[in-house]
């Protein structure tokens, strides 16, 4: 064993839970972001991705027993990310959102926030940037206050999350709480950042899958990879079923 092998970690920073299949892994999604939801008091802002992972926890969400105990009046909904596609596009984030969840349950309206990526990746993380400093009543983030009650994020094969890829020059920004993403493939994206996604007083990730076991096994090996650099204020939960689990 080499040094370096000798000093990598050898799990995935956070707790691990592992279930049967990603139906089970969904209904325990569903339920962990029901319960940092109840925990919070007041106003509460989830923040939710993107992908086919998290489709089947939003479809629970939108069916009893969560469509009828889950406090819609009190929560908020933002995105981690979107592509720079029109609202009702198929590749839009939002729109899937839309179709499985926002849909079927009683949302007021105003409690929506989409990202307007259709504006280009430029004008459409600024405009994000100023719903986001709005919604939370300040320019900086201040310690002891989490923007996000709940973040919900995936992982790409290449170790990506959020619209945070490897090489993008988003992964660099410290100051700004979103980022375009021109370099995104096969169009442009508006991300939030590393330090809007880490003011989160708890993260979950999800991955299912034989396809998502190498780059969950890179992770928990230490490799520097985008995902690794989220590190939350709270804590982070990674949902996985055993097909994904390293
Ligand atoms: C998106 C994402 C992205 C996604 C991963 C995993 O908009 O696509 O936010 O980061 O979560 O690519 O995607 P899957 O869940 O489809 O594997």
């Amino acid at each position: 064993m080499t040094a370096a092998a000798a000093r990598a970690p050898r799990s995935l920073p956070g707790r691990r839970v592992v279930l049967a299949d990603a139906e089970i892994m969904a209904r325990s999604a569903a339920a962990w972001l029901l319960n940092r939801v109840l925990d919070t008091p007041g106003r509460v802002a989830v923040c939710l991705s993107g992908g086919n992972t998290p489709r089947p926890v939003y479809a629970l969400l939108a069916k009893p027993p969560y469509r009828d105990c889950f406090p819609w009046d009190r929560v908020h909904w933002f995105w981690g990310d979107e592509r720079c596609v029109p609202p009702d596009h198929p590749r839009s984030n939002f729109a899937m959102v839309r179709a499985v969840l926002l849909n079927h349950v009683p949302i007021p309206p105003a409690h929506i926030h989409p990202i307007a990526a259709a504006d280009g990746p430029a004008r459409g993380a600024a405009t994000y940037e100023d719903e986001l400093k709005g919604f939370y009543g300040a320019d900086a983030f201040a310690s002891g206050r989490p923007l996000f009650a709940a973040t919900l994020l995936g992982l790409g094969e290449d170790g990506h999350t959020a619209s945070l890829f490897p090489g993008v020059a988003a992964l660099a920004e410290r100051v700004h709480w979103t980022a375009g993403v021109p370099e995104a493939k096969p169009e442009a994206r508006v991300t939030l950042t590393y330090p809007t996604l880490n003011c989160s007083a708890a993260v979950a990730f999800l991955a299912t899958g034989p396809a998502k076991r190498p780059i969950l096994h890179r992770l928990a090996r230490g490799e520097d990879l985008p995902a690794a650099h989220i590190q939350p204020v709270g804590n982070i939960t990674w949902f996985l079923d055993r097909d994904a689990a390293p």
